[in-house]
């Protein structure tokens, strides 16, 4: 087959615990979980013919960028090894997110983990070799994680791993395990809903917020806390302990952050109306005890986390006392996704 087409959608994902640090080829230096977003995706079509010079179009929404171009380019050629076929093909890829510009969301996650759906679809279109469903979302796993380590758990559906761990033997360095079949009934619809602070771009790349740990003072005390709190997140995520699940999550989230204060260079990402924010959470919490935590990615961004009966009254509260802290009063509703889903797929002559 020398011509066809195919395309994916992907979620992006929240970490409840935390990816911070890396070393060799895109390998953590803690486990991770995280859970799987449903409307926050990253939709992705690949044409494919057979190669000549020009060997690689991408646009994004409709537009020519070329620092995603770069990058795409970068981890085809990076990923060359691991699927050979690449080196005979020309790629056109377009790709769209359906979550709004400017909202801090990290759409490394919905888009590597899109593209790498579409990658391994393909090598089963040109090679006629058509894996069982385990192993090809593990290969698309392994792709992901080789374009954006987050990448990697937004295969599967609900909560995924990824990271080695005496806690749960399936994990692996080398692509996410899915952990859904643990998950206790709480969790299966948990909320998130994604307060936009600012929209204002990313002050620190990822891989150079990973790079900070390298010599970081406290990296060792770092990888202990991250996996024991993997260990507790684990147990929580089985037993649906909301009280644990909420001190271990913010435990994470302004761990992440503390690290980034006291690394060199130093980066505070939270904005002030972040933690005007977290003060109104943990207030709400104490007098309601609705079970209402946050977390935050790399960014000043709040994701609000609770069980779905609880969605009125976070909704009355959000509208009531954090709108005005939010940048054009913008907040995303999301949840607990169902995974990657095919969009296309077509063979041509
Ligand atoms: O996948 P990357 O390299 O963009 O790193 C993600 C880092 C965090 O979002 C901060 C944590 C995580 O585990 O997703």
């Amino acid at each position: 087959m020398n011509k066809g087409t195919v395309a994916w959608e992907s979620p992006s994902n929240i970490a409840l615990i935390k990816y911070w640090g890396k070393k060799g080829r895109q390998i953590p230096r803690n486990p991770s979980v995280s859970m799987t977003l449903k409307n926050a995706v990253s939709k992705t079509w690949l044409s494919y013919s057979e190669r000549n010079k020009e060997w690689l179009t991408f646009e994004f929404e409709g537009k020519n960028v070329p620092a995603f171009a770069k990058r795409i380019e970068k981890f085809l050629e990076g990923i060359s090894e691991d699927l050979p076929f690449i080196n005979d093909y020309t790629f056109h890829i377009k790709s769209e997110n359906t979550f709004p510009h400017s909202t801090g969301i990290a759409s490394s996650a919905s888009a590597m983990s899109a593209l790498a759906m579409c990658l391994c679809s393909m090598e089963e279109q040109v090679t006629g070799k058509k894996l069982e469903a385990n192993e090809f979302m593990r290969k698309a796993s392994y792709i992901a994680r080789l374009g954006s380590g987050s990448a990697s758990r937004s295969i599967y559906n609900s909560y995924a791993t990824w990271g080695e761990s005496v806690a749960f033997s399936k994990a692996s360095n080398d692509y996410a395990t899915p952990f859904s079949k643990y998950i206790h009934p709480i969790f299966k619809d948990y909320q998130d809903f994604i307060l936009i602070v600012s929209g204002e771009k990313k002050k620190v790349s990822s891989t150079a917020g990973h790079a900070l740990m390298n010599d970081h003072p406290f990296a060792q005390a770092r990888y202990e806390q991250a996996n024991a709190n993997f260990e507790r997140m684990l147990g929580i995520l089985r037993s649906g302990d909301l009280e644990s699940f909420i001190e271990v999550l913010e435990n994470e989230a302004l761990s992440l952050h503390g690290l980034m204060m006291n690394s060199n260079p130093s980066f505070t990402l939270l904005r002030p109306n972040t933690l005007q924010a977290i003060e109104l959470i943990r207030d709400f919490r104490e007098s309601t005890k609705i079970p209402l935590g946050f977390t935050l990615d790399a960014g000043p961004n709040i994701h609000l986390m609770f069980p779905k009966n609880e969605k009125e009254q976070v909704t009355n509260f959000v509208e009531a006392e954090l709108k005005s802290l939010l940048e054009g009063g913008r907040y995303l509703k999301d949840e607990t996704g169902s995974g990657p889903k095919l969009l296309t797929i077509a063979n041509g002559k």
